[in-house]
């Protein structure tokens, strides 16, 4: 069991929970997640490890509202319990270990960005964030990321920061030159948008995708994602892919198809049916 050690409501649908993992707090790596289960037969949810504090034994946990298991999720408060948190799962984020890192991060994905930014500037790498939201509200982690180095913000109302979405501002800092790689996580359309723009200017971009996991193991295939002519697993040879390769439409089909199940489950949630929940897509 898991206690919650803090919450905080960081944007109007984006919840952040502390969670008491403390051998996942000393050995989790920038780009790794875990699963949660909230009790016995709940739905299994990845989630990326936002943060650790290895001297409390917390995890950051970043979570966006969606369906009836990341809703109870949320509902939780400091002092009650998880049931089972299972990670750290996935692969490491690749490191660049000197030059300019450019790290885009698109509404909760921006809690994503975060180790990613936290783990280069620790390497002693240029870190150069830029993040959005569709209005200040919703705007995550700018304090936190502003001490790895320079935070750019954009929202798509311009009612703070700059108007326009994060790929706008991305596109000024990569005419100027000097990105040595790119870390992109957010919507599909956004991590697609950047791809595009980076393609040309042949800087790598790392894209950390979010297709729906129910094992986490490799074993139920739910997570599969085309890279040029390969087949991945999300779960065990990702989170982070090559953004050059990743085919953006199946995903966003996959996605697409899983959004209904997560409507009826919220339908289910709140007394309107009686179906069975969906498989989770990561938050
Ligand atoms: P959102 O739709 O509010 O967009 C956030 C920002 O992304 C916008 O303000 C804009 O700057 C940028 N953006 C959006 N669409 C764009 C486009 N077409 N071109 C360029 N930039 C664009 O984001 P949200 O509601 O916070 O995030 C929702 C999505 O992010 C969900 O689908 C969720 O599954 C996904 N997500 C992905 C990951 C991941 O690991 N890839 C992690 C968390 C969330
Ligand atoms: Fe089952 Fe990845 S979640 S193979």
């Amino acid at each position: 069991m898991h206690r919650i050690l803090g919450k905080q409501i960081l944007s109007p649908n984006v919840t952040r929970l502390d969670v008491h993992a403390p051998r996942i707090a000393q050995i989790r790596q920038p780009g790794q997640f875990v699963i949660v289960h909230l009790t016995e037969n709940a739905e299994r949810i990845p989630l990326t490890i936002a943060d650790s504090n290895p001297e409390t034994g917390a995890i950051t946990l970043v979570i966006q509202a969606v369906g009836k298991s990341t809703n109870e999720l949320v509902a939780l408060n400091p002092g009650d319990f998880i049931r089972d948190v299972a990670g750290p799962l996935g692969h490491p984020t690749e490191m660049i270990e000197s030059g300019h890192a450019l790290c885009i991060g698109g509404g909760v994905g921006t809690a994503v960005v975060h180790p990613i930014a936290q783990g280069l500037q620790q390497r002693g790498v240029q870190v150069t964030s830029v993040i959005g939201g569709r209005a200040r509200e919703w705007v995550i982690f700018e304090p936190e990321l502003q001490r790895y180095g320079k935070v750019v913000v954009c929202t798509d109302d311009g009612g703070y920061g700059r108007k326009g979405f994060v790929t706008d501002a991305a596109k000024e800092i990569l005419a100027a030159g000097k990105v040595d790689i790119v870390y992109a996580v957010g919507p599909v359309p956004m991590m697609r948008a950047v791809a595009n723009l980076t393609r040309s200017l042949g800087v790598r971009t790392i894209v950390s995708l979010n297709p729906v996991m129910i094992d986490g193991t490799g074993m139920c295939g739910g997570c599969r994602v085309s890279l040029g002519n390969e087949t991945k697993f999300a779960c065990v040879d990702g989170p982070e892919f090559d953004g050059h390769l990743v085919n953006f439409d199946e995903l966003q089909d996959r996605l697409s198809t899983y959004r209904e199940f997560e409507l009826r489950s919220n339908a289910c949630a709140s007394g309107k049916c009686r179906m069975e929940t969906a498989p989770a897509s990561p938050a």
